[in-house]
């Protein structure tokens, strides 16, 4: 009988930790000092933003599990719809019940939310003064404990602000009055402008917003090399090179390429550069559906005439070379380079050139026959540009 084939140590897949967690610790260490710092810390406050498969879910889940390690108690939520009820009626209700030696004095939906000030609060939801006491409870209880609450919502979205906007209010309510609180959001770097435009409170405003990055190469290799190794496999330094020129960085196709090269020939017990070369396309097509696809969700035929007269220019991509590739003056390609660098697809990559932020994005553009179809140079009656939708699935 074959001896059983080990698993694949790599996590790819969206939202789950992989074994490795490369070149977040800076990221991880401002949080969790901010929890030790005080309610006075502005890293009480954190908003994490980039593409799809940066891995913000994953550094949610890190901040949480530091926390943790530091006493606090956490709820971890998304922003959709139910939001402030799952809170109100579930999730702190049931926290509450975990930290307390006695339920509190319970009303219908949540503790006594007359003793919590009835007369400034008159002309508050009921919902939002629902959600405060909660808060204050679960924080008076936290406090003779010394320990917080930490509140993670994930996906935050401008069409979903609304509800936001009502937790919002209640954090930086209970920070004013130096509870023990924290709060970490995360959201598409797209998202951001918006954002900020929906939140009435000024709170997202003064947050700590740091945007995700690519993972430097040296992390990322220790996030190839250090997995394979402990699940007792080798892997050349080739192949592991190999890898990180195919990810750049990205980690999701870290993890991506982990699992594929270690599926490749699984009986081996070293994984060389042949490997990655051989599962490169397959990390390919899969990127391409589930990543840069969706990133091209709603933008607009002028968008992906910019987008391919982009893709065609060698790079550093100048912002006049593709203006005339496309035909128009500098100007009307202006604007389309602002709104694609707002959708979070695009970024000026030093003076008057742009990068794609996703890596592959070039080589899925010009290999899909429904973007490359377009007309190039553009008609000369081009619609005048409104703001981009982009995608609205998931974040
Ligand atoms: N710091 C990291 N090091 C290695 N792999 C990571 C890291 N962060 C995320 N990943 C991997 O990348 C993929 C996407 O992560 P996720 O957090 O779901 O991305 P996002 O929420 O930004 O779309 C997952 O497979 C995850 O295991
Ligand atoms: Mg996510």
């Amino acid at each position: 009988m074959m001896a059983a084939l080990p698993n694949s140590p790599f996590r790819p897949g969206f939202g789950s930790s992989p074994p490795v967690l490369a070149g977040r610790a800076d990221l991880i260490a401002d949080f969790a000092d901010g929890l030790t710092d005080g309610p006075g810390s502005s890293a009480r406050v954190s908003f994490y933003t980039g593409s799809r498969g940066v891995g913000k879910t994953v550094l949610l889940n890190a901040l949480e599990n530091s926390a943790r390690e530091q006493g606090w108690v956490i709820v971890a939520e998304t922003c959709t719809p139910g939001l402030v009820s799952r809170l109100v009626e579930n999730r702190l209700p049931t926290l509450y019940e975990g930290i307390a030696d006695s339920p509190p004095r319970r009303r219908t939906t949540g503790v006594s939310t007359a003793a919590v000030g009835g007369v400034t609060w008159k002309n508050t939801p009921e919902s939002v003064r629902d959600l405060r006491a909660w808060v204050d409870a679960i924080t008076d209880a936290l406090a003779e404990r010394d320990s917080g609450l930490l509140l993670t919502i994930d996906e935050i979205h401008p069409r979903h602000m609304s509800e936001l906007v009502e937790v919002a209010s209640v954090v930086q309510h209970a920070i004013r009055e130096e509870r023990q609180v924290a709060f970490a959001g995360a959201a598409l770097s797209s998202s951001r402008e918006g954002i900020l435009k929906g939140d009435s409170t000024t709170f997202l405003r003064r947050a700590d917003w740091r945007e995700l990055g690519r993972i430097p190469d040296a992390e990322a290799a220790r996030a190839i090399r250090e997995p394979i190794e402990g699940a007792h496999r080798q892997v050349t330094d080739a192949a592991v090179a190999a890898a990180l020129d195919a990810a750049q960085g990205y980690a999701f196709l870290v993890q991506l390429l982990g699992d594929l090269m270690w599926k490749n020939r699984p009986t081996e017990a070293l994984i060389t550069a042949e490997d990655v070369i051989e599962v490169v396309p397959k990390a390919s097509r899969r990127m391409g559906a589930t990543i840069l696809g969706p990133d091209l969700e709603g933008l607009s035929q002028i968008d992906r005439t910019y987008l391919l007269a982009m893709a065609l220019e060698k790079v550093p991509r100048s912002t006049g070379r593709i203006a005339s590739r496309m035909g128009v003056d500098p100007g009307f390609a202006n604007v389309y380079r602002q709104r694609l660098i707002g959708a979070g697809v695009i970024r000026a990559n030093g003076y008057g050139n742009v990068e794609f932020v996703t890596p592959g994005m070039d080589q899925y553009i010009l290999e899909r026959t429904d973007i490359t179809e377009l007309p190039l140079p553009l008609p000369p009656s081009a619609d005048p540009p409104s703001p981009p939708t982009t995608a609205t699935s998931g974040e």
